[in-house]
């Protein structure tokens, strides 16, 4: 009997390409939207493996009624809507698409960093509102970003990247804070490993490249805003609820921190009457960190080949609990 194959959204063709080729049969969801969890539910149930992303709820709920599924291969780096120890302990492999979208990501969190420090998206807005009005020698003023510090939280692949674009551009001082120290990056960036609160004291770009636990839900709030330099831009491009919003709001307003520059919000989607949206020194942008044609295409091809490995060959090359697999 052929493999039957879920897919949850229209994900690039490169992936769902070589899935066509291989003997499966593939249930594609052609609609724009997600599928709600009861309509998930209904579908995978009928089938062996499922090709999700993140805005699909692979929670308890849902594995309680689709623990017979084979494997689940998630179309993102981050996981967290999927409860993994609980897939784990139905023997459930979970793929994942890491470094497919590390360069876009960095791209993201970059292209933020700059819009904050030069109040991008706010000015924008003045144009489209008629009020551009006269040269100004005094308004609008920025801050520059040569050779002040990057403080990264989470050095990981994307962080690394971010750095690197930091350092060549401006020849900013690399800090970061890590659960675990990362010595290649360190000696690579000339990276200095700093505790949590130094990072907060130190960094006059603090840019948060961690995944989601329930260690780093909502790290940065009030108390944590107030700790940072009033001149510092706060970057978050990883997941919205590592930060608190209305916090970070108050702390802008208040002045603790200078601005912030968000691809992630918390909740997603952020609604248009977010006071954030008509401060001066904030950009946002709808989570599109991995969205280039580049790493969309890579992350297909690596979700559809963790799918393709696992039934050929028993293997997820890129996998979250590579425990399962073990004979
Ligand atoms: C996107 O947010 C991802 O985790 O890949």
């Amino acid at each position: 009997m052929k493999k039957k194959i879920l897919v949850s959204r229209l994900y690039p063709k490169a992936g769902i390409r070589l899935l066509e080729k291989e003997d499966f049969a593939l249930t594609l969801w052609e609609k724009e939207r997600p599928m709600t969890q009861t309509e998930l539910i209904e579908q995978a149930k009928t089938h062996h493996a499922l090709l999700c992303t993140l805005t699909d709820r692979i929670d308890q709920h849902f594995l309680k009624h689709c623990r017979h599924l084979e494997i689940i291969s998630q179309f993102a780096v981050g996981y967290d809507n999927i409860d993994i120890e609980k897939a784990t302990s139905f023997g459930i492999p979970v793929g994942f698409t890491p470094d497919a979208m590390s360069e876009a990501t960095a791209d993201i969190a970059f292209g933020l960093m700059i819009a904050v420090a030069r109040k991008m998206f706010f000015l924008h807005k003045t144009i489209i509102k008629g009020q551009w009005g006269h040269f100004n020698p005094t308004g609008n003023l920025g801050l520059e970003l040569k050779n002040k510090t990057l403080g990264i939280f989470g050095l990981g692949r994307i962080g690394v990247k971010m750095a690197q674009r930091c350092k060549n551009a401006y020849d900013m001082d690399i800090i970061y804070h890590n659960r675990t120290r990362n010595k290649a990056a360190e000696k690579m960036l000339n990276a200095t490993y700093v505790k949590f609160d130094d990072l907060l004291l130190q960094s006059d770009v603090l840019s948060v490249h961690c995944a989601l636990t329930s260690a780093t839900k909502e790290i940065f709030n009030g108390p944590v805003f107030k700790k940072m330099k009033s001149s510092a831009i706060f970057i978050n491009t990883a997941r919205g609820p590592i930060h608190h919003e209305k916090d970070l709001a108050q702390a802008i307003l208040k002045g603790d921190i200078w601005g912030t520059g968000l691809d992630v919000t918390n909740p997603e989607p952020m609604q248009p009457d977010n006071p954030l949206l008509t401060m001066e020194n904030v950009c946002i942008l709808p989570h599109v960190g991995s969205g280039t044609i580049e790493a969309r295409d890579q992350m297909s091809v690596l979700a559809a080949m963790n799918i393709i490995k696992f039934y050929k060959n028993d293997n997820v090359p890129h996998i979250v609990n590579p425990e399962v697999l073990k004979p």
